[in-house]
């Protein structure tokens, strides 16, 4: 891996393909909060965003029962080449990710909120399970203590399952993310906008945009 994975945690069409043309977006996550966002058909806008995204698109459904995540899923799978089953950390979720596996179906775990959760997804088959740390620092516990717990703990073992780093409120999530060796972040479109810009580095332009001009008028003169 060249660098941490970067996905966007959006199912807005436009953003999304504005992010991709700059070819540094790995993949997308939605959920059912996101895709009501959008004000649009659910199969439809999934089906748009996997047309344009090579990498993996996580769809989160609502059932409760294995049996009726697993269904879900395999309807889900049916929507592009690329589409992961976003699965809830319960026991009925870790069960539907025990049977999808076995059946080639790549499964996101999401709502993880502690290392016994992420252990047991991952042991259930999971391909990725989701930390959300945001909502985490949201109630005053330490969202990056479990991104560390977790990346030490996969990597005692050897486990395929990736951590998709969630619920990013701001560019040092992005940074700590990658500093702890998580394999992805999924950014919200304006945090991802976030990570390109410094002050200095505007002023730095308008000073070389300035001096260039100068440096110009001098040479006729
Ligand atoms: O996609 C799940 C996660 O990223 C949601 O984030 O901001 O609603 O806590 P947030």
């Amino acid at each position: 891996m060249i660098s941490m994975k970067i996905f966007l945690d959006s199912a807005n069409v436009e953003k999304i393909k504005k992010a991709a043309s700059m070819g540094l977006v790995d993949g997308v996550t939605t959920n059912p909060t996101i895709i009501m966002k959008e004000g649009r058909d659910h199969k439809a806008v999934i089906k748009e965003i996997s047309s344009i995204i090579d990498g993996p698109v996580s769809v989160e459904g609502v059932g409760s029962t294995a049996e009726q995540l697993v269904k879900d899923a395999r309807e889900f799978v049916k929507w592009g080449k690329n589409i992961v089953a976003k699965i809830p950390m319960t026991q009925e979720g870790l069960k539907a990710v025990r049977i999808l596996s076995k059946e080639g179906i790549k499964t996101n775990v999401t709502l993880v909120f502690s290392a016994s959760q992420g252990l047991l997804a991952a042991k259930a088959g999971a391909s990725y399970i989701s930390p959300f740390v945001g909502r985490l620092d949201d109630i005053s516990e330490d969202g990056m203590e479990l991104i560390a717990d977790l990346t030490q703990i996969l990597a005692n073992y050897d486990c395929e399952t990736e951590i998709i780093v969630a619920s990013v409120r701001h560019p040092l999530h992005v940074v700590q993310a990658a500093k702890l060796g998580a394999h992805i972040a999924t950014l919200p479109p304006d945090v991802f906008d976030k990570l390109f810009s410094h002050p200095l580095t505007d002023k730095g332009i308008r000073q070389f945009e300035e001096d260039y001009k100068k440096a110009q008028a001098q040479a006729k003169k």
